[in-house]
């Protein structure tokens, strides 16, 4: 018998990237995955790629009516949602003094109201199935502790490992656990991007910022998403049954805590 035979999953942002590890894994463990992103071009293609099981669905999770729908077209598909992977997010740098209202506002509508209002969402619809349920959201080391230039993301983390806290000691009576995962550093086109970021604030070369950050990392290297999906994976079974509210570092000993 697979780990998640039979579940139900929905996981956001699972277009590329870490979300795309998780839903193969979740897959392989014999879950179906809705594969939710705001690219639903992007999302169909990975939903093919992986195969039986998965399947496209649109979500901008910044987007009440669209968070509603997201849900709707799971338990349309799967009959019911057991698991959900709050992934979206976005990722900012920049001076303190730069730092625009319009970053803030974005920031926040997809990394702390999308988690949220989706953690809410999935809540609801596995109360009503009334059998509990698995919310599991994406944290980063950037919560544990500020960084200069990423006054707004970090602190999104941060509010996404508090929103679990709260929401993991509410619903827990429902049968329901949250419990969040925070990574350091993973390889991927998100990286890319963040390399290029800091290339132009500090005056780097390409490719400069990744090979600082990776030798500052005690395991000696980036992650890879395969690094996270065990956690994940033990996070949406059963054995987490009586884990509530936590958050756990998967981060190559970056982090204590
Ligand atoms: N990559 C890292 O080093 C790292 C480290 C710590 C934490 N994390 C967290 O892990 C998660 C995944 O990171 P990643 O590196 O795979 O990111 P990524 O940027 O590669 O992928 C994010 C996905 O989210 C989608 N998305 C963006 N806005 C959306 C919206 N409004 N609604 C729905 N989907 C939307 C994008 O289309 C994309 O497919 C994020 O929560 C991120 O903060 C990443």
């Amino acid at each position: 018998m697979k780990r998640l035979d039979g579940q139900s999953a929905l996981i956001s942002g699972a277009a590329r990237g870490i979300g795309q590890g998780f839903s193969e894994r979740f897959l392989a463990e014999g879950a179906t995955v809705g594969i939710a992103d705001i690219n639903l071009d992007a999302a169909e293609e990975t939903a093919r790629a992986l195969g039986d099981g998965a399947y496209a669905v649109q979500m901008d999770v910044s987007r009440q009516d669209s968070i509603d729908a997201a849900i709707a077209a799971v338990v349309a598909q799967a009959g019911k949602l057991d698991i959900v992977i709050n992934n979206a997010a976005l990722f900012d740098v920049a001076e303190t003094v730069d730092i625009t209202r319009a970053s803030y506002d974005r920031l926040y509508a997809v990394n702390v109201a999308g988690t949220l209002f989706t953690m809410q969402a999935a809540a609801k619809q596995m109360i009503a199935q009334g059998h509990g349920g698995k919310i599991i959201n994406m944290a980063s080391q950037a919560g544990r502790r500020g960084e200069s230039l990423v006054l707004v993301y970090c602190s999104t983390k941060a509010a996404v490992i508090s929103m679990t806290q709260s929401a993991g000691l509410n619903l827990i009576k429902h049968g329901i656990n949250v419990n969040a995962i925070a990574p350091g550093v993973v390889d991927g086109a998100h990286w890319d991007h963040v390399d290029a970021m800091f290339a132009k604030l500090e005056g780097k070369k390409p490719g400069q910022k990744k090979a600082e950050v990776a030798a500052s990392v005690p395991a000696g290297r980036f992650a890879v998403p395969e690094d996270l999906t065990g956690m994940a994976v033990f996070l949406a079974s059963s054995d987490a049954d009586y884990i509530v509210s936590q958050t756990y570092n998967v981060d190559g000993g970056q982090w204590m805590s």
